[in-house]
């Protein structure tokens, strides 16, 4: 089975299902080994960049005087038709095909026979994989960038709504102090921040072109590395050809902070998943969001934020697997590091099922304002803003801790709380208004320096994030 559309014979000697570099061969490899060693099922994704980088290539021949104009016009021609094809799922790849490089060298060949054997001077397969993974990498980082930005909108939206929402903060999963639920909502945003910081930062290292470096030494044809690099769009070329062909930092880079996002977005589905419990009933998933069982009628699972909060494992997995592929290679392309292409494709995936899913989840879940102040009315919430009132009074904190604790003791052993303390109780105790400490509002408004839970924090907090992003 060749290319369908497959025109004139190719050249250099080269028959139909043979590798480009057969002329130094006489067996075919064996059929184990070819299934193994070809990666065009997966790499077939880095078809349109591929197309990109050889026209850019083609470019730069042209320049350097080694393709005539008509040559370089048939190329490019032929180029952007086989791109065409893969995009549509007309085009039929050869069964001795290795990857996606070779599948497209060998169509636009078999088209324009010898023109076609001038396309690969001075490119190797080695800066070419890594030019063309670096530009689709650089599409997804930026896919990916614009739904964490909306989920951090969303979730600045949301945490505007409730920024007067009181509800019990936790921590080991247990009332600690009052906070907003805006407030909480925007500590999740503040982390979304950092992982579009980080996607910004890695952009720069990684818009670097490595087309050029050939196979590892740049070669003697005169090309100009920089201006492919600005044909494609990238800032600038690279430095030094073996580093060029022989690093994936930018991919494990990519990997780590897509880990970390991960990881964040899993810490958010992990809130949405308990405050829905309806056991705590502080939120409810819109049904959309939500699956029945297959046996339980009653039932309306998560299964979003499940899911969400389960996936951020196989992006880490998808860092430590190039890690250690990376780990110990020395310098130099080796096949080894065909393996760096899978696992960032499904960490890129994997975040891009996951951002908008959570996108929609937070825009339509319910909170339920009521069922959270209820619950911020348990008085240990209040403990600490207890203590603190002491210290205000000159008390030193170990102490004001102690006599707190004392108190919360002594009103456990006699069933008592502290809603049931007399004026002169709350007096002899050296708080004059013990009433307004247990109230909610009054608590969180406490609060109200930089970073802290107060409802004009959170205002301050929202507009701040909002700034940031305004100014991208
Ligand atoms: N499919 C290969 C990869 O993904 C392309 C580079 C192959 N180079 C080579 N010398 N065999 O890394």
């Amino acid at each position: 089975m060749t290319d369908g559309d497959a025109g004139g014979e190719g050249s250099g000697g080269r028959g139909s299902g043979e590798p480009l570099w057969a002329g130094r061969f006489t067996a075919a490899p064996a059929p184990e080994a070819h299934a193994l060693g070809t990666s065009v099922h997966h790499d077939v994704r880095l078809a349109p960049h591929d197309v990109e980088a050889s026209i850019a290539h083609v470019h730069g021949l042209e320049d350097a005087g080694l393709l005539t104009s008509d040559d370089a016009a048939a190329l490019r021609e032929a180029l952007a038709e086989v791109g065409r094809r893969i995009a549509d799922g007309e085009f039929v790849f050869d069964p001795a095909d290795e990857d996606v490089h070779s599948a497209i060298e060998r169509a636009v060949t078999d088209r324009l026979g010898d023109v076609g054997a001038r396309l690969h001077a001075g490119r190797s397969r080695n800066d070419l994989v890594v030019t063309d993974l670096r530009l689709w990498l650089l599409a997804a980082g930026r896919r990916i960038d614009g739904v964490t930005t909306m989920l951090v909108r969303t979730l600045v939206a949301r945490a505007r709504e409730h920024a007067e929402s009181v509800m019990p903060g936790t921590t080991h999963a247990r009332a600690a102090q009052t906070v907003t639920l805006g407030h909480h909502l925007l500590a999740h945003a503040w982390a979304l921040l950092r992982d579009l910081e980080r996607l910004d930062q890695w952009a720069i290292r990684t818009s670097v072109s490595p087309l050029g470096a050939g196979a590892l030494a740049t070669s003697t044809l005169g090309l100009d590395p920089a201006a492919s690099a600005a044909r494609l769009g990238f800032v600038r070329a690279f430095d030094n050809s073996i580093d060029a062909v022989s690093d994936r930092d930018f991919v494990q880079e990519f990997l780590a902070d897509a880990a970390i996002s991960a990881t964040h977005l899993s810490r958010l589905a992990a809130d949405l998943a308990r405050w829905t419990d309806p056991a705590l009933g502080w939120a409810e998933l819109d049904e959309a969001y939500t699956t029945g069982s297959s046996i339980m009628p009653q039932k309306r699972n998560p299964d979003t934020a499940e899911l969400a909060r389960a996936k951020a494992p196989r992006v880490a997995a998808a860092f430590v697997a190039l890690t250690s592929v990376l780990h110990g290679l020395s310098l130099g392309y080796h096949r080894d590091l065909q393996e760096d292409k899978e696992p960032a494709f499904d960490a890129a995936d994997t975040l891009e099922l996951v951002l908008p899913a959570l996108v929609g989840a937070v825009e339509t879940v319910r909170f339920d304002a009521g069922a959270m102040r209820a619950a911020a009315s348990e008085e240990g919430l209040y403990a600490t803003d207890l203590a603190e009132v002491l210290v205000r009074g000159g008390v030193p904190f170990r102490e004001a801790h102690r006599r707190t604790g004392e108190l919360l003791k002594q009103l456990a052993a006699s069933s008592r709380s502290m809603r049931d303390l007399t004026h002169e109780e709350w007096s002899s105790f050296g708080v004059p208004d013990g009433a307004a400490l247990l109230d909610p509002d009054a608590s969180v408004r406490a609060r109200g320096g930089g970073g802290g839970p107060s409802p004009s924090s959170v205002v301050d907090q929202a507009d701040a994030i909002g700034a940031w992003l305004a100014a991208r």
